[in-house]
């Protein structure tokens, strides 16, 4: 097996301070705290206020990475911002943050793989190193949920927050730690199962129509059960391919990141790939479903804590609506 092209050397995150509680969404919804907790395994997320956008969210949590890489914001090669949350359709967020931020020599572009958006950054960073074309880059998964959930809908309300994350990569050494395998897919047969339509209706000829769009406008429609199965299957075989390619098994594995849907997708998946939840990183209780924040912000908090260390093989899994789903294995 060849050794890794890229390996992380900076993470950063940062989250809203306002926390909402399962019981406050019991007075906004027909819903429960005890509903939420076992069906989803969230305790609480994190809400963005209204002039906080997602570049504000992602140029913060960037510039931590930065800081934890030891570069300045003129030393980025490549920005790429992972959002399905954009402030506005134009021009891209990378290019707001990378404004925000004085990433004046960097190309920044935007990545559209809702969940899994993070990983494919990874991948495309890896492709950029590796061909030369970027001496690092900063990968930002930054989403301000909140201002896409239909707050009346409890299906979906319950289950997305607000947060980013961000990782700088830079080329691997010669001593085998790093991004030691990558996988990526999509099925956009299955679209229609997660998604958001347009402000202007699916026909963007034809005038805005609230009620075209349905109960609850341009916000996240959800076939939550049918997400549910191909999620877990999903996230299944990208565990599954990227551990192989790496050349390694479940026992090698000392952190599965997956990405914080819901606790049973978690593990029915670290089931599947045979994983104890003992090395399962858990945070959905606290944040929800960040989307593209999710992994970047979990490997801030693991390694915080002391759950990476030098050395430590992590296996990434990350599923999203599209349907796309990717997964890395790294070797800190
Ligand atoms: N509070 C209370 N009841 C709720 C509720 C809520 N917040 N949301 C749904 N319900 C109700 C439903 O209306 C349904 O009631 P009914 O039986 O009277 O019709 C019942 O709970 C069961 O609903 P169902 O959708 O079958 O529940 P579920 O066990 O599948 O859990 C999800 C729903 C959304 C939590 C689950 O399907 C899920 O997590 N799906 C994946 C979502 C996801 O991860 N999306 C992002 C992917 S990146």
């Amino acid at each position: 097996m060849k050794g890794p092209i890229v390996r992380m050397s900076g993470v950063g995150m940062w989250v809203p301070e306002r926390v909402l509680t399962n019981s406050e969404l019991e007075k906004m919804v027909d819903t429960s705290d005890e509903w939420i907790t076992t069906r989803t395994g969230i305790k609480e997320r994190r809400i963005a206020d209204e002039k906080t956008t997602a570049a504000d969210m992602g140029a913060r949590a960037g510039l931590a990475a930065l800081d934890d890489a030891g570069m300045a914001p003129e030393d980025v090669d490549a920005l790429i911002v992972a959002t399905a949350t954009p402030d506005r359709l134009l021009p891209a967020t990378a290019c707001d943050v990378q404004a925000m931020m004085g990433a004046k020599n960097a190309v920044a572009f935007d990545v559209w793989g809702a969940c899994t958006g993070w990983l494919y950054g990874i991948n495309i960073a890896q492709g950029l190193i590796g061909t030369g074309q970027a001496r690092n880059a900063l990968i930002i998964g930054t989403e301000k949920l909140s201002s896409i959930v239909d707050w009346k809908d409890r299906s979906t309300v319950v289950l997305f927050g607000d947060a980013a994350g961000a990782t700088v990569v830079v080329p691997a050494a010669t001593d085998g730690r790093g991004v030691v395998a990558t996988y990526m897919k999509s099925d956009g047969s299955l679209g229609d199962l997660l998604f958001r339509p347009p402000a202007r209706g699916l026909n963007p000829s034809i005038p805005i129509d609230v009620v075209a769009l349905g109960e609850g406008g341009n916000t996240i429609k959800m076939a939550g059960p049918e997400v549910f199965k191909s999620a877990v299957r999903s996230m299944c075989e990208a565990a599954e391919i990227a551990l192989k390619d790496a050349g390694l098994t479940a026992g090698d594995v000392d952190l599965l990141i997956p990405h914080q849907a819901n606790i049973r997708i978690i593990e029915a998946t670290a089931k599947y790939a045979g994983i104890p939840m003992d090395r399962v990183w858990v945070n959905i209780d606290r944040y929800g479903n960040t989307s593209s924040a999710s992994i970047p912000v979990s490997i801030y908090e693991a390694r915080a804590c002391g759950r990476i260390q030098a050395g430590s093989v992590l296996l990434l899994v990350a599923f999203g609506s599209g349907f796309t789903w990717a997964s890395a294995v790294v070797r800190w």
